[in-house]
């Protein structure tokens, strides 16, 4: 906690978000960049070690609650039962603390749970300015293209200090005219906050107590009432409907690409790669167009990844190479490689210099160092010793319909194309087994395994079988030139 540390954050995300249009999922958990919109703000909130951070929850409070305790677990759900307006939401949550014996003293930073560009330093610079100036109450604002639906900034002719928010309902037409519009993130002093919410009435044409009527009675009352100008009016940008959420997604993408690019990663097509606020990446690290890094992948120093790769939770190793591959929870080794045309699902784990090829789809399963699965295979439970190949069209038969059970490939084995490895089954090292083959029982090392059918020619079959057709005459016309030679 830093010496600075606001007294609380109250994060409000109780209100319903009709215009989302959802029937089952809460304004708060759509998702942009790998993070719901609540857990931006929380995450932002976080920045400013606050020693109490509250989440106002309210519509489809048990799904927000659910993931905030699964996914922020410093923050604390406080329940508005009825959704009658910001301030009312801001009392709530101050209640709630004071019902546990929480007496605050300081800064209170109320922000909103449907802004997913606002950042840890911008609240932080709200902060600042806050105790800088000596406010009782310091509101972000900005100058925005079309502030239609925002409460509007009114500032005294004199000095242009903050006077009052009126809301976009009830302003007149001169007011509706200014483009200065509350963020709806402010910082209080703590005592001063409690006494001006109790002073809310809901005397507007909503009906309900505005948060904003308290920057009027602080005011009023001789306090100072500040204002901080976003730099970049974006960063405010609310989200009510999915085109919002989109836009937004979209920039905040184009921001979390510009700081890989200045930390070294080459992304080939800005346009078209999608990356997650969680994922790292070291330098030289190549993006190629249509990639999605998600969630808490990692990109080595070097590695190439793409085109047309979807990433999640995904170690990529130095040097190495994955196209058109799709990879869930798998780790690629340094110099390892996976496609073009891979699947590699949870507990794909390549060592370094491993291969997995063209049509391979790789589950729990390890390859060795250099160990390779080229071509159009399925490796499933299976472990894969180094330097060993696996031929073409090749399967670990894991399931027998009730249970998994483990295929064990030595070191150094060459297994021959289309083979099943019915498991458990185990081949030692440097064994090598004949194309076509179903392995259902362990071949020692060294050996080679043969389990298919003898191959047995009928002589004449078609000339017999097929008279008159293509095949026939081209197996006459074979025959000829044998005799003629
Ligand atoms: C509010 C502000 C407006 C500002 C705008 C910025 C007020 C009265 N108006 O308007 O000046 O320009 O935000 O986006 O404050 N919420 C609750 N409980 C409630 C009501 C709202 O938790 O009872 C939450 C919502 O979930 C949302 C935030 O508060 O996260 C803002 O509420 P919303 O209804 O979107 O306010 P606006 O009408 O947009
Ligand atoms: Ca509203």
């Amino acid at each position: 906690m830093s010496a600075n540390s606001p007294a609380a954050v109250v994060v409000l995300a109780a209100g319903g978000g009709t215009r989302m249009k959802s029937n089952n999922l809460p304004k708060v958990l759509h998702e942009v960049c790998g993070r719901s919109l609540v857990g931006h703000a929380v995450a932002a909130a976080e920045e400013l070690t606050p020693q109490h951070l509250v989440v106002v929850v309210g519509h489809m409070r048990e799904k927000v609650q659910e993931h905030l305790a699964a996914h922020h677990p410093a923050a604390r759900a406080v329940v508005q039962e009825e959704q009658k307006g910001t301030g009312h939401a801001v009392r709530t949550a101050l209640e709630a603390l004071a019902a546990d014996g929480v007496e605050l003293d300081g800064t209170v930073i109320v922000t909103t749970g449907d802004a997913p560009l606002l950042t840890g330093s911008t609240l932080a610079a709200l902060a600042g300015a806050h105790a800088d100036q000596g406010n009782g109450v310091t509101v972000l604002t900005a100058v925005v293209p079309d502030p239609f639906g925002y409460g509007r900034i009114l500032r005294d002719g004199a000095d242009g200090a903050v006077a009052a928010i009126v809301e976009e309902k009830d302003a007149s037409d001169a007011q509706r005219a200014i483009a200065e519009i509350n963020s709806g993130v402010f910082a209080f002093d703590a005592k001063l906050l409690a006494e001006a919410l109790s002073r809310v009435t809901t005397d507007n044409v909503q009906g309900e107590e505005y948060l904003t009527d308290t920057l009027e009675i602080l005011r009023t009352a001789g306090h100072r009432v500040g204002a901080v100008v976003a730099v970049d009016y974006r960063d405010i940008l609310g989200i009510n409907d999915r085109v919002q959420l989109a836009q937004a997604r979209r920039l905040l993408n184009d921001r979390l690409l510009e700081r890989a690019m200045r930390a070294g990663v080459t992304v080939v097509d800005p346009a078209t790669t999608w990356i997650d606020v969680q994922v790292s990446y070291e330098p030289d690290a190549v993006v190629l167009p249509g990639t999605q890094l998600q969630g808490l992948t990692h990109l080595g120093e070097g590695c190439e990844v793409g085109p047309n790769s979807t990433l999640k939770d995904t170690r990529i190793g130095a040097g190495a190479r994955v196209s058109n591959t799709t990879a869930d929870r798998a780790e690629v080794g340094d110099f390892a490689s996976a496609g073009p045309y891979a699947y590699l699902r949870p507990g794909a784990k390549l060592a370094r210099k491993a291969k997995v090829g063209t049509y391979v789809e790789v589950k729990n399963s390890e390859l060795g160092e250099g160990a390779k699965v080229p071509h159009l295979s399925y490796i499933g439970d299976a472990t894969i010793g180094e330097g060993s190949n696996i031929g073409a069209a090749s399967v670990t038969v894991n399931y027998d319909g009730v249970n998994k059970h483990r295929t064990v490939i030595g070191a150094h084995c060459r297994t021959g194309s289309d083979n099943m490895f019915i498991a458990p089954v185990t081949v030692g090292d440097g064994a090598y087994t004949a194309a076509g083959s179903v392995i259902a029982t362990d071949v020692p090392p060294g050996a080679l395994g043969v389990a298919r059918a003898q191959q047995r020619n009928i002589e004449g079959w078609v000339e017999r079988k097929r008279s008159g057709t293509a095949s026939a005459q081209a197996a006459a016309a074979a025959s000829e030139g044998a005799a003629e030679a």
